[in-house]
């Protein structure tokens, strides 16, 4: 199990979470992001909405945001159901100035991609240790993968210099199985100079479900700091 940060990085997680909570109206209909920071904004919308006797429907990107807006009386619907959303919360792995990311440490990238492009709106919540100069320094970029394809993708992206890692997770032997049944790679390709190409020439390959770059897709990004929270917003 993954260790719990210390303590102002989870007030400032859950702070910058509080703030976005502020986007939503009645009636929305919300996407619903993944990993630790999204799980406390699934927390407030469902406090803030029972106050108010609000009527929001959620759209879960995982298991993970279904099990927590059942349990915070968040009612869910489908892509389906509803194909446009009035807003999307989530969390990101790495931010930079441009509001482009890294998502998919929490492996959920691919429902979460979707989720943020059906959205009118998209916030970003985060801790300040999350924005960058430049993505990928440090930092690999995850990329969800049919198994049936994994190691015909991965020499095509040691082709382009990229040193892919296949995920695996301590709750089983061997790969990491995604919420969409499939592997997810961690590639390693160094600092990112141009995020969006990158993101398509991965995209081209085929077998490659989706990749955690989104590029220029956020509107505001929330970073809870030690006392505050920064809002940065797309230019
Ligand atoms: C999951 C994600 C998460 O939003 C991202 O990993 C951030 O998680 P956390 O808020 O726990 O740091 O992209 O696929």
């Amino acid at each position: 199990m993954k260790a719990k940060s210390s303590s102002w990085i989870e007030k400032a997680k859950e702070r910058a979470a509080l703030e976005a909570v502020k986007h939503v109206r009645d009636d929305y209909i919300v996407g619903l992001g993944s990993g630790s920071t999204a799980a406390y904004a699934i927390k407030e919308m469902g406090k803030v909405t029972r106050q108010k006797n609000w009527q929001i429907l959620g759209v879960p990107t995982s298991y993970q945001a279904m099990q927590l807006a059942t349990e915070y009386g968040i009612k869910t619907t489908t892509l389906s159901q509803h194909p446009q959303l009035d807003l999307t919360i989530d969390g990101a792995d790495q931010i930079d100035k441009e509001l482009n990311l890294i998502k998919g440490m929490g492996g959920a990238l691919t429902r979460e991609k979707i989720v943020a492009s059906a959205s009118k709106k998209i916030v970003i919540v985060a801790d300040e240790r999350k924005l960058v100069e430049k993505l990928g320094t440090n930092h690999p970029v995850p990329i969800e993968v049919l198994p049936f394809a994994v190691a015909m993708v991965m020499l095509k992206i040691r082709k382009m210099k990229g040193k892919p890692r296949l995920r695996e997770t301590s709750g089983k032997v061997g790969p990491l199985v995604t919420d969409n049944g499939n592997f997810i790679l961690d590639v390693d390709f160094g600092t990112l100079y141009a995020p969006s190409r990158l993101d398509s020439q991965l995209q081209s390959i085929p077998g490659v479900v989706e990749t955690g770059i989104f590029a220029g897709m956020a509107d505001i990004v929330y970073l809870g700091t030690k006392n505050t929270v920064r809002k940065l917003k797309k230019r």
